[in-house]
């Protein structure tokens, strides 16, 4: 497995591994679980050469979010990596990403607008505008991204439809399903934040979806539904609800109400110093 930090070896390095077939571009920041693996195996099912890109992107964090705070093990995550067979790990420095005058930014409307983009203003410009950089640093066959970022899925499938990104796949943005603990609860580098006893309450979060998704389902009124949600997350130890809304699947527009369309529930809540996202799929009516 080679590791590269700059750009000319990183051309060099992908051109030769074309030679070989298609390449998938596994985009992490790092701090790998079990989720970010699962990518990894569904990325070699899918192509001959797999790249995994780590580099923790400081435009997609608010001057009050976790940037420095955010894990950084570069050594075991790259010896997971090459447990797991990867070609190549890219882990450019802030200042290769970032050189001094860079002034570019893509800021994709409409659906990255509510949910996190409201909550976190600025956060999907800084995901598209690096995931840009990198579909055209690797120039990758396909990307594989986890579906517990639903509606960063949906910013990049638009941004890549918007911009003419060259990926030659049908399905060359594909979503995994999300990988959860034994206890349902979605696996993410921030529940490394957690104390014992907060990760022991968060599984609060999506046993309370779940219990949600079947009122919605059999015929109790939306918002007594997402508001009994919001307080048994509150009643669970949860600090707070960013929000906890049902969208329409693919453009993320909020919902009055049940509908014949693929849905999503997503959630956002705080606990301890982490702010934990789910989602989940409703029935349509
Ligand atoms: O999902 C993530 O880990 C990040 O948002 C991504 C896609 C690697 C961009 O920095």
């Amino acid at each position: 497995m080679q590791l590269i930090h700059t750009l000319d070896p990183l051309r060099s390095a992908v051109e030769s591994l074309r030679t070989d077939g298609a390449i998938a571009l596994v985009p992490t920041m790092g701090a790998l679980h079990d989720g970010h693996l699962t990518l990894v195996r569904e990325a070699k099912l899918r192509a001959a050469r797999v790249v995994v890109s780590i580099f923790v992107n400081p435009l997609q964090f608010g001057a009050n979010e976790d940037l420095d705070a955010y894990p950084r093990q570069l050594e075991r995550d790259c010896a997971l990596l090459d447990g797991e067979g990867v070609d190549l790990v890219w882990a450019p420095g802030v200042e290769v990403m970032y050189p001094a005058g860079f002034a570019t930014n893509i800021a994709v409307s409409g659906v990255s607008e509510g949910l996190d983009g409201a909550a976190r203003p600025g956060h999907f410009d800084g995901v598209a505008t690096v995931v840009c950089k990198l579909f055209n640093q690797v120039r990758p066959d396909l990307a594989l991204f986890g579906e517990k970022d639903w509606q960063q899925l949906a910013v990049i499938r638009r941004m890549a439809r918007d911009l003419d990104l060259v990926l030659p796949h049908a399905d060359a943005i594909h979503g995994v399903a999300t990988v959860r603990e034994a206890d349902g609860l979605a696996m993410s580098s921030r529940n490394a934040y957690l104390t014992p006893e907060q990760r022991a309450a968060a599984v609060a979060l999506p046993t309370a979806m779940r219990a949600a998704i079947v009122e919605i389902e059999s015929g109790v009124a939306l918002d007594d539904a997402l508001s009994g949600l919001a307080r048994t997350l509150l009643a669970s130890g949860f600090l707070s609800v960013d929000y906890a809304e049902l969208c329409d699947a693919a453009d993320l527009s909020v919902l009055p109400a049940r509908s014949n369309k693929p849905m999503r529930l997503l959630v956002a809540a705080r606990i301890g110093k982490a702010r934990l996202i789910d989602n989940m799929a409703v029935a349509p009516s």
